[in-house]
């Protein structure tokens, strides 16, 4: 991190842009050979239609997004002195997620930091980037939005297990005196709402109580989470608007977090935006916690819906409750400058096949752990000395 530039004066434009999404589909029938459910329940409560299962760890998606990214805005690895990683389940804790897209990318001169605040990390990564190229100490920055619940997944619930989908989308950022890139945000949680969406059996609690790694069960109370979602979102992106005069009429586009169509109408409604300026693509990738912004973001400009000089705002939440939204302003360009030849490995097989392939490693896995917990439990009941 050497170059330098003056804090004052100074904005963080998004100057590159990519994504990366699985290629085998398992779609709402696919579920209902394995869950109590169906394509119209599905539909109609969320809005999806089908999401994407990754053939390969979750690593090898940022790698493909960042590539992408980068060739976007016409620069090398190199020029990066900042990788954030904003995810929820990574490959690893410790080394952490964006020191192995910085070795993936070669990108030597970066430092590289997680950030983990559930669905909305991206957009924190954005915030935390943004910050950081403001007060000068970086230039250049990657910022990834990256999910792949789906080794985690509690398949037989099917409360949960038709919700999500994995997939990743990058963000390249760069010093500006230009007032381009995020104009203001409004971050926030309802942490007394932690409880009602919480992954166990990862962490060092589960640890303690004897519950080995992926030990997982995804709790999870729809209905209160749909009730703080709206909540959140609507108050972020009316008040991330006010910090800067605007009003609603002056945003563009919304990309919204994509949980559930009915959540994003219904934040929409209460924001007072017109349906025909709200990003959807819910319907073909489900919910991919962090990678759902900037996967519509990325989407949204392949499609013609970002102008040059647009508005747009970009509300959501995700576990903890956290939310946010953000208010960007986009710069003249909104085609790459080029393509990256990075790609995923050919996927053989179905994404019923891969899931099905998960559910019978997790029954295995669970299995055993079972009977480890069991066992563990009259040493952990002893007292210590
Ligand atoms: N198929 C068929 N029936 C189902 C399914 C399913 N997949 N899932 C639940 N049901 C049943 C329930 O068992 C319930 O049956 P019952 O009435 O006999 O008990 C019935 O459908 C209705 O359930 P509701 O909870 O009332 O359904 P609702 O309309 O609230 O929709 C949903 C549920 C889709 C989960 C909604 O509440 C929601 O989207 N909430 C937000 C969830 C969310 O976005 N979570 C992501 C957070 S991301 C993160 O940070 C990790």
């Amino acid at each position: 991190m050497t170059r330098h530039v003056e804090g004052r004066g100074t904005h963080a434009a998004i100057v590159g842009w990519g994504k990366c999404l699985p290629p085998a589909v398992l779609s709402n029938r696919d579920l209902g050979t394995f869950l109590e459910t169906n394509d119209e329940w599905i539909a109609s409560r969320t809005g999806m239609r089908e999401r994407r299962i990754s053939h390969v760890p979750l690593g090898e998606l940022i790698h493909v997004a960042s590539a992408r990214a980068l060739a976007c805005a016409g620069l090398s690895a190199d020029a990066l002195d900042l990788i954030i990683v904003g995810s929820t389940l990574g490959d690893e804790l410790a080394p952490n997620v964006a020191s192995g897209t910085q070795k993936r990318l070669g990108a030597k001169n970066a430092a590289a930091m997680d950030v983990n605040t559930a669905c909305t990390s991206f957009l924190y990564g954005l915030s935390t980037a943004t910050a950081l190229i403001r007060t000068g100490v970086v230039k250049t920055a990657l910022v990834v939005g990256a999910e792949a619940p789906t080794p985690f997944m509690d398949w037989d619930n099917r409360n949960v297990a038709v919700l999500f989908g994995d997939g990743c989308g990058a963000a390249v950022l760069q010093a500006t005196s230009r007032e381009e890139g995020l104009l203001a945000e409004r971050l926030g949680c309802y942490g007394e709402s932690r409880d009602i969406l919480d992954i166990r059996g990862v962490g060092a609690r589960y640890a303690n109580q004897g519950i080995p790694c992926g030990y997982t069960s995804w709790n999870f109370d729809g209905q209160e989470i749909f009730k703080r979602a709206v909540l959140g979102m609507t108050k972020a992106s009316l008040e991330a608007l006010a910090k800067r005069g605007l009003g609603i009429g002056d945003v563009d586009l919304m990309i919204p977090h994509q949980a559930n169509q009915r959540i994003i109408d219904a934040v929409g409604k209460r924001v007072g935006i017109d349906p025909s300026k709200v990003f959807v693509n819910v319907q073909r990738y489900g919910n991919m916690s962090a990678a759902t912004v900037p996967v519509a973001l990325v989407e949204a400009l392949e499609e013609g819906r970002v102008r040059p000089g647009a508005t747009l705002l970009l509300p959501a939440f995700g576990a903890g409750l956290s939310w946010c939204a953000h208010v960007v302003r986009w710069g003249e360009r909104t085609t790459p400058i080029g393509a990256s030849d990075v790609a995923l490995p050919p996927c053989d097989r179905t994404g019923l096949e891969l899931v099905n392939d998960l559910r019978a490693r997790r029954a295995v896995y669970h299995q055993a752990a079972a009977s480890f917990i069991e066992a563990a439990r009259p040493l952990l009941d002893e007292p210590s000395a």
